[in-house]
């Protein structure tokens, strides 16, 4: 199950099934790390717990989970315990992962050694949930191969964070539908932040029905704002 992905001239990653990009032409790296990490605080969030937890819909090419590795690992107050638990309909071949992370400039030598260990353990891949273990164990991976919606009602757990990350909602909207954002809701305790690259309207709009506070902040060019939001029900 690999979903084929194609490289334009300039070395980005486009997705022939949804006629859309994997990631920003210019800087994905600085996306990742600006509009997602940044964007759920971290690493501050994670310093004195025990443990955290992530939520991403969309894992594609694996860049945001390589970033968050990477910056965990870089932090010495970083949590014993980070899981990250990612929903994919359509996984990528392990070579495109490493090419992915090959591809960022200015080159990223943690990302680059953390996609190698990634792509060796990308073999077998079966609709429904796996685990992978990295970091000896502190960094565990749960993919959830499947269509969103199904992913999210078979999962058990608790974000304390989300990322949204699947592609244009106007290309794309099931992934960005009030059922999906509900569901999201459902992995959130109060005070779990999300994060994602996209303002439009009707997700904003999804977003606070289901329960979240959300906020626009200045984006990573060529997007003008990203999103931040925190599940507060209460406070609609
Ligand atoms: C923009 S890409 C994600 C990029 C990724 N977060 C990264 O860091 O490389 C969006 C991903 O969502 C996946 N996707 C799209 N629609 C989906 C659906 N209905 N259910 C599950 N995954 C879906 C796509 O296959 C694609 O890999």
């Amino acid at each position: 199950m690999h979903e084929p992905v194609l490289w334009s001239d300039d070395n980005s990653p486009h997705s022939p099934r949804f006629g859309d990009v994997y990631r920003s032409r210019a800087g994905g790296l600085v996306q990742a790390q600006t509009v997602f990490v940044g964007g759920c605080q971290l690493p501050q969030r994670w310093r004195g717990a025990p443990r955290f937890c992530l939520l991403e819909t969309g894992f594609g090419l694996g860049l945001n989970f390589l970033a968050t590795w990477a910056a965990w690992q870089a932090d010495t107050g970083r949590c014993a315990s980070l899981h990250y638990v990612a929903i994919e309909a359509y996984p990528v071949p392990a070579a495109d992962l490493l090419r992915s992370a090959q591809a960022l400039v200015p080159a990223e030598p943690a990302l680059i050694a953390h996609a190698g260990v990634l792509a060796q353990a990308w073999h077998a891949l079966r609709p429904g949930l796996q685990d992978f273990y990295f970091a000896d164990g502190a960094l565990r991976l749960t993919l959830a191969i499947g269509p969103v919606l199904a992913m999210l009602q078979q999962l058990d757990c608790v974000a304390d964070a989300v990322y949204l990350d699947g592609f244009n909602p106007a290309k794309n909207p099931e992934m960005w539908s009030q059922p999906t954002l509900d569901a999201v809701a459902a992995h959130c305790r109060p005070g779990s932040v999300l994060a994602s690259y996209s303002v439009a309207a009707p997700v904003r709009a999804a977003l606070k029905h289901a329960g979240f506070s959300v906020r626009r902040r200045p984006g990573v060019p060529p997007k003008w704002q990203r999103l931040e939001a925190n599940w507060a029900p209460a406070m609609r």
